[in-house]
């Protein structure tokens, strides 16, 4: 199949009550790691590419080796994603790259009339080019139990806008704001999803893909290894896989980790350190990282069921 737009995959998806995962990626290992996971459970994915990634590596060096892994597995229904587009010049630039399919505009922290003329702007663009673009509505943020109903309403998405803003934008899909948030402390106490609004807007929007930042699971035996080897990452808390899984029968299509591939990244390469401290063959610690990222992914695609979904 090769390089494919989201579109396929997230009709599949939403017809069939699963989700893509969508994953963040920043050098060679780790885009080995996620492609051979997806690879090695026949699903369909996304590879995404933020701003941030692209001042690391470097968009040259990034789009050579998403070139190599669609080369190495041919097999591979893959979009590659930018995540979190600031702007329309950075959209344009990525809508322009012959390696993207797919560009998200997040203008969630403008008011609604702003977020949708310059998500509109990037769609016409996008569209014009056979590409398809993800907005954002509602500002990412833990909901905390104790936290007032009208105050949870100030920043979860609001069905009533998510209507206004898919309609006059023509997005092809929407991130929206249901209590996650990003990285690894995403709740002081107990986890809480509002699960009810990703209902409401599944009823309101039927058959349109919902995508989940802020998905990480941030595995407490991650945690604890990262802990016991010199990390320290306190009360790191994420969305348990029951509630993705809940979220993903509910109508998410799209599910976005970072925050789980830096922890697994990090575990193994603290406990190497600790453990072997004579080796600086950075292979013999990569290699075991690398292979950390695809187990990871691997697990991923049992909690969005989406191996065996791919069209090859
Ligand atoms: O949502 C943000 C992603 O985790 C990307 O993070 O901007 O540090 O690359 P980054
Ligand atoms: P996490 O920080 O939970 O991995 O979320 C990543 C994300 O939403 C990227 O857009
Ligand atoms: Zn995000």
């Amino acid at each position: 199949m090769g390089l494919v737009t989201t579109k396929g995959m997230f009709k599949r998806a939403y017809d069939g009550g699963y989700a893509i995962g969508a994953f963040n990626v920043n050098n060679m290992e780790v885009i080995q790691g996620v492609v051979e996971a997806l690879a090695m459970g026949n699903a369909p994915g996304i590879l995404q590419i933020s701003k941030g990634a692209r001042q690391y590596a470097g968009m040259t060096y990034l789009r050579k080796l998403v070139e190599a892994a669609l080369e190495e597995h041919k097999e591979l229904e893959l979009a590659v994603h930018l995540d979190h587009g600031p702007d329309f010049e950075l959209c344009k630039a990525c809508v322009d790259d012959p390696i993207f399919t797919s560009v998200m505009i997040d203008a969630s922290a403008l008011p609604l009339e702003e977020n949708i003329r310059i998500t509109k702007q990037v769609v016409d663009y996008a569209h014009a080019a056979g590409k398809v673009v993800e907005a954002e509505l509602g500002r990412l943020g833990g909901i905390e139990e104790h936290v007032q109903v009208s105050e949870k309403e100030a920043f979860l998405t609001d069905p009533d806008e998510a209507e206004i803003f898919v309609e006059r934008t023509k997005v092809d899909s929407l991130a929206v704001a249901i209590g996650t948030s990003h990285g690894a402390y995403k709740f002081k106490g107990e986890p809480v999803l509002a699960l009810d609004l990703v209902e409401e807007l599944t009823r309101r929007l039927k058959g349109f893909p919902l995508v989940m930042h802020g998905s990480s699971s941030v595995p407490q035996e991650l945690v604890e290894l990262c802990n016991k080897y010199g990390g320290q990452l306190p009360n790191a808390r994420g969305v348990p896989e029951e509630m993705i899984s809940k979220a993903v029968k509910m109508g998410i299509c799209k599910v976005n980790i970072d925050t789980d591939i830096r922890l697994a990244i990090t575990a193994k390469l603290r406990e190497f350190f600790a453990t072997q401290p004579s080796v600086f063959d950075y292979r013999k610690y990569l290699a075991p990282a690398r292979d950390a990222v695809r187990n990871m992914v691997l697990h991923k695609l049992d909690v969005l069921g989406c191996k065996g979904k791919a069209v090859t």
